[in-house]
């Protein structure tokens, strides 16, 4: 579904990504994990289009999407829940899922460009009662969520325009335990509707349940690239820490 070909990227004379070569299938869990400072978001962001790559190239479903608008590449099916998850703090949930791609009203067959808020929201919550997640409405204001609960707000996000790629970068990281279960359930759900899923996370217990394949990265290069059942949780903090 994705494959990164020998992605390279320099800031300047900083050579952050020196070659990243890996591949997700559709229904594919791969975990990418390294040490801050690996390269792991500025690879994601090349991959949504945020950055251009050096050299290199990125391909979904066999076309290249390399240099690509971010918009269009979301347009194509890759998401991105970002580790501080970009809501709108001060606008609801249906304004947080649908940011700028309301349905809008038709008539007699044409589009009027008009906003249809009351479809907007009743899919906003059709897509929260899939998600299994608990808000007391769409109609609260998202920084007034709990932390979990803005996370559902995110996963709904992505999840609403049927995605062929979901990249998440942390999204356990400041999550309760009941809280982090759920968004590994919700990976699992992901990979049983053939969704390709990129999950970065430093909690290997995560990792280790959803994840098919480890891919890990060290000063911009992959150093190893394991199916998670040949592996071990001691094999891949070597590799995260440069041990072996
Ligand atoms: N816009 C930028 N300009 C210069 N250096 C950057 C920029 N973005 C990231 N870097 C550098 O690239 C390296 C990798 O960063 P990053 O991709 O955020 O790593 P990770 O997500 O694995 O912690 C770091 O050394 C960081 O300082
Ligand atoms: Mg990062």
């Amino acid at each position: 579904m994705l494959q990164i070909n020998d992605i390279k990227k320099n800031f300047g004379p900083i050579e952050v990504l020196r070659g990243v070569t890996f591949s997700v299938d559709a229904g594919e869990c791969i975990a990418v994990v390294g040490d801050n400072g690996a390269g792991k978001s500025t690879l994601m962001k090349i991959i949504t289009g945020v950055y251009k790559a050096s050299d290199g190239a990125v391909m979904l479903a066999d076309k290249e999407i390399t240099g690509t608008e971010p918009g269009e590449i979301r347009e194509l099916g890759v998401e991105m829940i970002y580790q501080n998850l970009e809501l709108a703090s001060q606008q609801d949930v249906t304004a947080n899922i649908f940011l700028g791609r309301e349905p809008t009203m038709r008539f007699m067959g044409w589009d009027t460009g008009v906003i249809d808020f009351k479809s907007a929201r009743t899919q906003a919550q059709e897509m929260i009662r899939q998600l299994g997640a608990r808000l007391p409405s769409v109609d609260i204001q998202v920084g007034n969520l709990s932390g979990g609960q803005q996370q559902s707000v995110a996963i709904a996000r992505a999840l609403t325009f049927s995605p062929k790629v979901v990249i998440m970068d942390e999204p356990t990281a400041a999550l309760a335990v009941r809280e982090i279960q759920h968004v590994l359930d919700l990976i699992k759900e992901l990979k049983s509707r053939g969704i390709a899923v990129i999950l970065i996370s430093h909690r290997l217990t995560d990792v280790f349940e959803v994840a098919d394949r480890i891919v890990a990265l060290r000063q911009g290069v992959v150093i190893a690239d394991e199916r998670t059942g040949e592996t071990t949780m001691q094999d891949v903090v070597a590799h995260i820490v440069g041990a072996h």
